[in-house]
């Protein structure tokens, strides 16, 4: 694991879209793991400012909620098609986001799997982290082994993720269909990208606490090929 620190929100944001970028460039067909929230939504405003064509490359989101469908304004189908996909030349059918709306979600996850497997694996995988540690919707006590499957949200994630419900948690779907940190693990390159100080305490946990399923982003410290990037902010208590 590779911690890289910005002094500034913005410059970290820039890292990670310009690291986005050349994966993209040398390797055109690329498979994409990526994620949503709203640390995510600059990187994609600079990827897409970036010009570079995504036409062959595949995608992956990490997670969806359950319940809501595809169109609706607050799923996660709806963020990408409005934060990257209908700004870029990427074919939407090669994107994929799990099927929340599913009447069998244990079949849609594990049709997700097999879609990810088909597609080669994940090439590179985007993450934010929850202020609980969760990568995806992995909240605490996620096995580190765990595949795409249908999880409850703590009260922590439903609160942190009000704002797109206006502002009430209770609105805030119960549960998602989320990639297992197994999942992610298998990617072969993971980025997180966490900036400002609501993030900090967590960073430390994650980065240099043990590695455990109460903090599922911990499990990144097991993965040989990760960059942590961080403004000062949210590297503010790290060691
Ligand atoms: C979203 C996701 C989550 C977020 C995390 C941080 O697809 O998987 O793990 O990355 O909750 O969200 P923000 O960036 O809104 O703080």
């Amino acid at each position: 694991m590779e911690v890289i620190t910005r002094s500034t929100a913005e410059q970290a944001v820039r890292l990670v879209a310009k690291l986005l970028e050349a994966r993209i460039r040398t390797k055109p067909d690329a498979v994409l793991g990526l994620a949503t929230g709203r640390t995510m939504e600059q990187v994609y405003a600079e990827l897409v400012a970036s010009g570079v064509s995504l036409a062959r490359c595949t995608s992956f989101n990490l997670d969806e909620y359950i319940g809501l469908s595809p169109e609706d304004p607050n799923s996660y189908r709806s963020y990408m098609n409005e934060h990257l996909f209908s700004k870029t030349d990427i074919d939407p059918a090669n994107t994929h986001v799990p099927d929340g709306a599913a009447a069998d979600l244990k079949a849609a996850a594990q049709d997700y799997e097999n879609r990810i497997s088909q597609a080669g694996g994940i090439d590179l995988q985007l993450l934010g982290i929850g202020e609980a540690g969760h990568i995806g919707f992995n909240e605490p006590l996620s096995s580190l082994m765990s595949r795409t499957r249908d999880k409850a949200l703590t009260p922590v994630t439903r609160a942190q993720n009000a704002g797109m419900f206006g502002g009430d948690p209770d609105r805030v779907p119960k549960r998602a269909l989320t990639m297992g940190v197994g999942t992610i693990l298998d990617a072969r390159e993971l980025i997180l990208l966490a900036t400002g100080p609501a993030k900090a305490a967590i960073v430390a946990r994650a980065v240099e606490g043990p590695v455990t399923s109460m903090i599922s982003a911990s499990a990144l410290q097991l993965h040989p090929n990760c960059k942590i990037i961080v403004d000062e902010a949210a590297a503010s208590q790290l060691e």
